[in-house]
């Protein structure tokens, strides 16, 4: 099998920096490598394989539109990515995401963003939230690092710090802005230390990745609380992992404050990030193991 990275733009045929330890690690663990210019959006250097072979790419974050231009482009030159373009979104969109893990995530409310009167529609929707805390995000992404300003709402009818919020988010987003925002309740995780640079509340998260539907391997998310804690008890995401349709992906916990843990987020395995201090090599040997 093959991991397809991308490429440095400055050095041609060489990884981009930022994957420079996960492309040792494939090497190591004996994967061929492809590259794949994001920039570009380009897989022109990719020669035509002999025959079809499953890929999987780690890289940078893309909208659906262009990972299904992706991976058109790949299947032309028999590699096939190891998820589609309906089971890649499924887990980057977290309004596809729902239909899988709707009863084990906060409640959720989203709305795309068409025209002046999408933000009124979604304000007069999120009174379901009845004065509860919220947090916002579009269709991918949060602005979780501009906490208090462009993510999290005290009091749901609080209408105009929530529209200041929605409209932060969207400034900040930028041409990375998803479609739509999503809005959720917030709930009280078990804290476990305040971000040092952004006042965002760090709980006792972690990031589960998933590989045809079994479990990988378990990071801490966090880099800056200290977890001196077990792993949870992960059996029961294990079940719900199964009926996920998607053949790689993560799947963030978090521990309420009554010890229970939720589903924050899914997110394609191809895409989402390992934590700073947790070992890439972990992914790439339970692959090879496979
Ligand atoms: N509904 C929620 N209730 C409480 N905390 C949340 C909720 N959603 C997210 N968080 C916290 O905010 C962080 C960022 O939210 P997340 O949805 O993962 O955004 P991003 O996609 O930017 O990573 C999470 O890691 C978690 O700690
Ligand atoms: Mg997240």
């Amino acid at each position: 099998m093959k991991f397809l990275f991308c490429e440095n733009i400055l050095k041609p045929n060489t990884v981009d920096e930022a994957f420079i330890e996960e492309y040792a690690c494939a090497i190591k663990n004996g994967f061929g490598i492809l590259f794949y210019n994001f920039e570009k959006k380009s897989t022109t250097h990719i020669k035509k394989n002999d025959k079809m072979e499953t890929i999987i790419y780690r890289g940078w974050m893309m909208k659906p539109i262009e990972y299904r231009k992706m991976y058109n482009d790949l299947l032309s030159k028999n590699y096939r990515l190891i998820n589609n373009p309906t089971e890649f979104q499924n887990c980057h969109y977290l309004l596809d995401s729902l239909k899988f893990i709707e009863k084990y995530t906060p409640k959720t409310i989203y709305q795309k963003i068409e025209n002046k009167n999408s933000i009124n529609e979604l304000l007069e929707r999120a009174k379901i939230f009845d004065g509860k805390a919220l947090m916002v995000k579009d269709y991918v992404k949060s602005e979780k690092h501009y906490w208090d300003t462009a993510c999290y709402v005290e009091n749901s009818k609080d209408t105009k710090k929530l529209t200041e919020t929605i409209h932060n988010l969207i400034e900040l987003r930028e041409n990375d802005f998803n479609k739509g925002i999503v809005i959720r309740e917030f709930i009280e995780l078990k804290n476990l230390a305040k971000h040092s640079k952004s006042n965002m509340p760090l709980s006792e998260e972690y990031r589960l990745f998933f590989y045809k539907n079994e479990l990988l391997c378990v990071f801490d998310y966090w880099e800056e609380g200290e977890y001196q804690f077990e792993h949870p008890h992960i059996k029961a995401f294990e079940q719900i992992a199964k009926t996920i349709e998607s053949n790689f992906f993560t799947m963030d916990i978090a521990k309420d404050t009554n010890g229970n843990f939720i589903i924050i987020e899914l997110g394609d395995g191809q895409v989402s990030g390992i934590p700073e201090k947790g070992d890439k090599n972990l992914i790439y040997r339970a692959i090879k193991e496979r």
